[in-house]
């Protein structure tokens, strides 16, 4: 038996999941803006963000949550694509989160693999510098792959991976191939690594929906797996898994405090 360290949070429907990961979110920006301080989120793309993003969005407004001291890292880009592209994960942020709150467009950081190929290790390597320089991670949000994926490190992916280009496999190919028209959607990605997503001070990875299921119970009793890049979670000392009771419905025991399985 070894053990998680996940924490395991479900909620009843996807709207009270989405609610609780935008008020995690919230609340850490406004401590940090109360102690003069910076915080830095690592964010997401897909559905999965969307209604967290809308939750953030509606608290900008509604009770004025101040994003002038935050700044973001986003997981990953596709490669070869340009950022007004409809599916690229530039516009993604932009049509969500970047465009609705007073987010300053220099403290945005999405991945560019729009550049020419061999700018592309550059473009990594200073990715991590500029995390660095922001002084870390404070929180970073992630979805999961039917494959297992966290970001786009697809299986197999090590826990000591770092910012870098990789293949997109057919599970992810059949998973956003809607954005895109017949035979144009890219092979290769860019994607913060594995052991750069781990050094996070909190992560928080939320599964919603009963396509997330059997991940989800795979997930319960895989650790350490490149095979499944997301259950090096389980090591991680603040991390997370925020369910819907869909996603949460193969769990063998759904309401329990930990994640861990075998
Ligand atoms: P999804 O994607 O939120 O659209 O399900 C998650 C992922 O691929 O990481």
């Amino acid at each position: 038996m070894l053990p998680s360290k996940l924490e395991l949070q479900s909620f009843p429907r996807r709207n009270d999941a989405e609610i609780a990961v935008a008020a995690e979110i919230a609340d850490l920006i406004h401590d940090r803006n109360q102690e003069g301080l910076p915080t830095v989120l690592g964010l997401a793309t897909g559905s999965t963000p969307i209604g967290v993003y809308a939750e953030l969005v509606r608290r900008h407004r509604e009770q004025g949550l101040d994003f002038s001291a935050v700044t973001t890292f986003n997981l990953d880009e596709f490669v070869g694509l340009s950022p007004q592209h409809p599916a690229s994960f530039h516009a993604f942020m932009d049509q969500h989160l970047f465009s609705k709150v007073n987010l300053p467009k220099d403290q945005t950081h999405v991945l560019a693999g729009h550049l020419p190929m061999e700018a592309l290790e550059e473009e990594c390597a200073s990715f991590e510098d500029r995390i660095r320089q922001a002084g870390g991670i404070d929180f970073q949000l992630l979805g999961i792959g039917r494959n297992g994926h966290i970001g786009f490190n697809e299986p197999p992916s090590s826990g000591d991976s770092r910012t870098r280009l990789v293949t997109l496999d057919a599970t992810t190919h059949r998973a956003y191939q809607d954005g895109f028209a017949a035979g144009e959607m890219p092979n290769y990605a860019l994607t913060m690594g594995v052991a750069t997503i781990l050094e996070s001070r909190r992560i928080v990875l939320a599964a919603l929906g009963e396509v997330k299921a059997d991940i989800m119970l795979a997930l319960q009793g895989t650790f350490d797996d490149p095979d499944l890049p997301a259950s090096f979670l389980h090591r991680h000392p603040n991390a997370a898994l925020v369910l819907d009771a869909p996603a949460g419905s193969k769990l063998k025991d759904p309401t329990g405090s930990q994640a861990g399985g075998k």
